[in-house]
This record gives structure tokens, sequence and C-alpha cells, in this order.
């Protein structure tokens, strides 16, 4: 069985042993299915036992991925072929976090890996100079905040990594991150900061995002108005450095490309926090913790490169995530990290999986015909529980669940982890097996209330666990993330690495913004725009 169309019916196979019996059947018949539907790697356990599925399943399921060419696809991405179509580049996240010495990435027959050490030597070396104090601001004092401005890839990465990582982080310094055009994200960000014993990083790959450009300059005025200099480029060439591709719109924003760390057009923004993206999270934990995360993106990018479909992590991961979209008709998937610190992983989730998959025609240009990237949701845990799970446990609705735990805390305080931890357990235990209305009556719950105190199960959940949440496990569990939603790009025939989808937002907004300030009666859009653009001047006297 071969070709596009052809290869779904694997799917239809994998759907037919699915149907076959609940979770809680299946646990009934297999004692040892926790262990037989368990993966470990890069310091992940990951369990999957309590999703609807048997070995028939996952077995048309490795079907359909090797029907849809993925090993092939793995090495094309791996070894520096442009892949990104649209764009015509090479998707080469992978060259960045590459720890072995010796290994060599050619794109366009140049080997890259030079490149990659030599940044991140650069960057180490300005990190640690930060951070001792070497490096001081224009009036000589030491840097106390670093401001990162950027926004998409160029911000969620390193907001996201900054809050997990926290307890490696440098306690004396504070991190800012201001991403929004909503002049109250810089404003209430500077009421924070000290001009004199402030590091800006414009994070930016193209140096022309119309957010980051304008809270770029913003910041620039304020810190040449705050401090005062005979040439106030010797202010800026203190407090001001670049991350970006973009050497030309560097120069011209006035940063001199010393200070500036390159990437490269084959690093997509959203997955970008391994390259001078991370500048500020490196500053924040150190190079040496910087490096232990890239070997944990690293040991997990060698497993998915080399570890057999059925065994492989982020692979098994994605085909069920194919099984739910595709098969049952899940619109959504929930991530429920039980660890504070990955607040924004979530959100971090967002870009990476929409902006790749949320895509409409196939990679001949054809509108598909299978449901594509899903909506990725979710809040740590236990807040969620007391907030949106009533929809998830009862609901019409289904949502497979990732819930990510650690088994040590980085802040014992009594018995709180092991409470956290049991309702992790507790919750992936209740959506499997939920509750009958047998079990309901032998609680002595009154007849008229036993239909809402009934819980239906067979709602399917993975369980993610790693000892500690390190630099290297936070390494290796965005590279599985990074890895199941390359699978299920190749698995859905989309081009997982351009976002066509982001321009024509952008551009309209130009025109508007052009109507906005202006004073003529004449306006080119539909009559809703008009009219609001109208009252918006109104209001503002223009
Ligand atoms: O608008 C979407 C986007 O292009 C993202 O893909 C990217 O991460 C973000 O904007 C920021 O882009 P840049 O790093 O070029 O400022």
């Amino acid at each position: 069985m071969a070709g596009n169309t052809d290869k779904w019916a694997y799917l239809d196979e994998a759907m037919v042993a699915s149907s076959r019996k609940t979770i809680k059947e299946l646990f009934a018949e297999d004692p040892a299915r926790a262990e037989k539907f368990s993966i470990d790697a890069a310091g992940w356990h990951f369990d999957y036992s309590k999703n609807r599925v048997d070995r028939a399943t996952m077995k048309a399921l490795v079907q359909l991925a090797e029907a849809s060419g993925l090993k092939d696809e793995i090495e094309r991405m791996f070894t520096g072929e442009k892949i990104n179509r649209t764009e015509n580049r090479a998707v080469l996240h992978t060259a960045l976090r590459n720890c072995d010495p010796k290994a060599k990435v050619l794109v366009d027959g140049k080997d890259v890996m030079p490149d990659v050490r030599a940044v991140l030597e650069k960057m180490g070396d300005f990190a640690e100079k930060v951070r001792s104090g070497a490096h001081r601001g224009f009036t000589g004092k030491r840097i106390k905040y670093v401001v990162n401005i950027g926004i998409g890839g160029s911000d969620l990465g390193p907001v996201m990594a900054n809050i997990a990582l926290t307890p490696y982080s440098k306690r004396g310094m504070k991190f800012f991150f201001v991403s929004n055009v909503d002049s109250t994200h810089l404003a209430e960000t500077l009421r924070q900061v000290k001009p004199a014993e402030t590091l800006f990083l414009v994070a930016s790959k193209t140096f022309t995002t119309q957010e980051t450009m304008s809270n770029a300059n913003a910041a620039k005025a304020w810190l040449v108005d705050s401090i005062p200099s005979v040439n106030p480029n010797d202010v800026v060439a203190k407090h001001f450095v670049a991350l970006s591709t973009a050497a030309k719109e560097v120069s011209e924003f006035g940063v001199s490309l010393d200070n500036m760390f390159p990437f490269w057009d084959w690093v997509g923004g959203r997955y970008s926090l391994p390259s001078a993206i991370g500048l500020s999270l490196m500053i924040a934990i150190g190079r040496r913790n910087f490096a232990k995360l890239l070997r944990g993106y690293w040991k997990m990018d060698r497993h998915f490169r080399t570890a057999k479909f059925d065994r492989n992590m982020p692979v098994v991961m994605a085909l069920l995530g194919i099984l739910y979209s595709n098969g049952y008709g899940a619109e959504t998937y929930c991530c429920l990290p039980y660890d504070q610190y990955l607040s924004r992983f979530p959100a971090y989730l967002q870009q990476m999986d929409m902006e790749s998959n949320g895509k409409g025609v196939d990679r001949a240009g054809k509108p598909v015909d299978r449901e594509t990237g899903p909506i990725v949701w979710g809040e740590p845990g236990t807040n969620g529980q007391h907030s949106f799970y009533q929809l998830i446990h009862q609901g019409t609705h289904l949502i497979p669940c990732d819930f990510i735990g650690f088994c040590q805390t980085h802040n014992p305080i009594g018995d709180l982890h092991d409470k956290l931890m049991a309702n992790l357990f507790a919750q992936t235990e209740a959506l499997a097996f939920g509750k009958t209305a047998e079990e309901c009556r032998a609680e002595g719950v009154p007849e008229d209330l036993v239909p809402f105190k009934t819980f239906e199960g067979n709602r399917p959940t993975n369980t993610l666990l790693a000892d500690k949440l390190t630099p290297e496990s936070l390494g290796a569990l965005v590279a599985l993330y990074e890895h199941k939603v390359f699978t299920q790009g190749v698995i859905f025939n989309v081009y997982s690495f351009d976002q066509w989808g982001v321009q024509l937002g952008k551009v309209l907004a130009k025109g508007v913004l052009a109507d906005l300030v202006a004073n003529k009666p004449e306006m080119r859009h539909d009559s809703s725009t008009n009219a609001l653009i109208a009252r918006y001047r109104r209001a503002v006297g223009r």
C-alpha cells in the first residue's frame, strides 16, 4: 500500500482495532500493559498505556508513518536538504544542538557546524562577561536588568525557558521580555529597570518585525534620553545587542556587528531557542547550563533519528495525536504541566504546533482532505482542575491530554509535591477508568443524582515523567514536541516550516495604520472596518 491517499487506509485499520475495546477493558485483559505501552528516552518516561490502543492499533499507525516516507524525511531534515520548499531553505535547528565535536552538516556544500560553534562561543563569552560584571553599562555600573525585545519565536522560547529554569538563574539579575506592540508592555517594563544597569537584547530573525522594531526604537530613545553622553552611539554600544540573521538591518538600527549574535535562515523562528535567540537564557543560567540544555535536545534528536518507529517517543506521540484528530474527530489537545516552572510551556507549544501544521493545502498546493494541525491549549496543573477539567471529564468533546510531571521538586515544602503528583496520577486514572453508575449506587448516591455523578472514562492521556526539571530534561522535552510536530507534518503532507498565514494581517495592518493616522475622509475598506476606523479617529480627535 503506497501513495498519499492509500496510506490513510492504515488509519481506518487503526480505528477498527482502537474502537473494539475501552481503555478499562484493555487494562483488564493485560496486566503488563503499562510496561508494554511506554517508552524511555533522553531522561523521559512516556507512558501511553492510557490510550485507546492495542498492538494492532499501533501496528497500523506505524504503517501509516512508514507509508508517509517518514524515515527519509527525517534524514532529509537532519542532513540539511531544503525541505522548507516554499522558502527554499534547509531546516536545521538540530545542527544548533549537535554536540558531537566532529559533526559536519552541509548546506549548499558548506559545513555549518564551525559557525554554529563559533556563535555559541561568542554567546558564552559575552554571557559570562555580563554575569561577572566584566561587561558593564556606559556609566560603569554592572548590568542588573536584561530586557529581551522580540515576539513569536523570538520571545516565546526565551520566556518559557527563563521561567522553566528559574532555579538555575542568577538571582541577582532580573529578566524581562517585551513582545507586545501595546505600549503598556514596554512602559511597565521600563518602570522596573534602571537605564544605567539595563541591557537590551533585540531579538528578531528578520529585524523588520513591526512590534519588535517599534519597541526597540522606543527603548533606544528612552535609554539615550536617560543617559547623557556626547555620542549616543557609545551608550547604545554598551546597552544594546542584536540577535538576528539580518546584518544589514542590524547595522541600520545602530548596533555594530561586534554586538550582533547571528543565526541563519535555516533556523525557523519557533525552533530558535537553541540559537543566538537563547542569549537571554544563557545570561540567566550561564554557558554551562545552556550547554546542558543543548545536550538534552541532542539526546532526544538522536533518539528520534535512530529509534524504530514503534519505540520512538516523538513518532508514537504524533501517531496517537493523528488517531484522535483524524480518527475520532478530536479538534484539540491539552498540555498540562504539573510544574509551576512550566507555566508558559503550553503557550510555547501553541506557536510550535499551530504555526507549523496549521495548514490547509498539501505539498502539491492542493486543499488537504484530512484534518491537519490540532488546536493546542493548556494550563499548569493543578489550577486547571478547578476550572476547565469539568469539560474534559464529562463534556461532549474528546480532548486527549498530555500530563507532564517530575519526581523531584526544586522547592520541597512539606508534602506539597506529593500532593501535586498525586493529583497528576489521579487525573489520568479518573479520565481513563471513569466511574460507573453501579459504583455510584454502591456508594449510596441517590438514584436521581447517579447520571450526574457518573464518569464515562475512556478519555485518553499521555503521561510524561522525568526525575527533575533541569536544563537537560527541558531540552529533551522541547525536542520531543518539535519532532512530534515534524512527524505529524510529514503524515499530513504539509510544509511545516513556513508560515504564510501570518502575512495577510501584517500587510493589512500597514494600510489600516495609514488610515488611522491620516485625516482623509475616503477609506477603501469594507463598511465595518471603515466605521471602526472612523470611530477611533473621532475618539482620538483626528
Ligand atoms: O509573524 C510570525 C513570525 O514570523 C514568527 O514566525 C516569528 O517567530 C515571529 O514572527 C518573529 O519574527 P522575527 O524573529 O523575524 O522578528
